[in-house]
């Protein structure tokens, strides 16, 4: 166990986590509930939901769990949440739409920075005005400044990946834009091809894809000694526009 107080274990393609407490603050999310909120597209996901449902992604509250996280999160009022996302697809099949996370805008004019503590995946981003949408791989250590113009979700990989993200706590989560709708761009995987496919979703009409790659990497020492910093850029948006993806 580090000093931060958790441990990511990993067995094959799955991951469990181990914390330093016992009482840990998290919450689940079920696929049925992405189902019965259409914001997954893949018929065999409705079908699968209705025989077997199962969680495919766990958020972990760091700030109201772990000493370290708790003093930070009550110092810089911000939350520190770490996500476990599940991989594979959404119906358990080979072929398919990938797990994905519900997905949100903020409420606020606030940023928030993602940082992958293991393995890898994607994000999708969606800008409402331009109605550009971004699909950018995150790689083990690559951390993203998401701007609050995007709605944001977060795409399995090939093994269960930790995000850790950290967001102001009055940034406001706004999951009405995505409820019955989805993205823009839902991904698939095709097994007998090897290769992702980025399907297009009927609700949105007039809207461009570009595929990207995050590139800058860090540590979680080095994200948390420069908590200061990243706390104005993500308070204030607009004074950090240069570090923010902007597509
Ligand atoms: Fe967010």
């Amino acid at each position: 166990m580090d000093r931060f107080g958790f441990e990511i274990l990993q067995t094959k393609r799955k991951i469990s986590l181990k914390f330093q407490q016992k009482r840990i603050v998290f919450w689940e999310r079920k696929l049925s509930k992405m189902v019965k909120d259409k914001v997954v597209l893949d018929p065999y996901a409705f079908k699968s939901a209705k025989k077997r449902d199962k969680t495919i992604y766990l958020v972990y509250k760091l700030g109201e769990s772990l000493e370290y996280f708790k003093r930070l999160s009550e110092k810089t009022g911000m939350h520190f949440d770490i996500t476990l996302l599940r991989s594979g697809t959404l119906s358990g099949r080979a072929s398919g739409e990938l797990i994905c996370t519900y997905g949100h805008k903020h409420e606020e004019n606030r940023g928030e920075l993602y940082f992958v503590l293991k393995n890898e995946c994607m994000i999708e981003l969606y800008d409402e005005t331009s109605r550009e949408t971004l699909v950018l791989s995150l790689p083990e250590r690559s951390y993203i400044f998401i701007h609050p113009k995007f709605f944001h979700r977060l795409i399995a990989g090939k093994e269960d990946c930790v995000v850790l993200g950290i967001v102001p706590k009055d940034a406001g989560h706004d999951y009405s834009v995505v409820k019955n709708k989805g993205f823009p761009f839902h991904v698939f995987y095709d097994s007998k091809r090897g290769m992702l496919k980025y399907v297009h979703n009927p609700n949105f009409s007039g809207v461009s894809l570009l595929i990207d790659k995050v590139l800058s990497k860090s540590s979680l020492t080095a994200i948390l000694k420069r908590i200061n910093t990243f706390r104005k850029l993500l308070f204030n948006p607009k004074t950090g526009r240069s570090i923010y993806y902007l597509g």
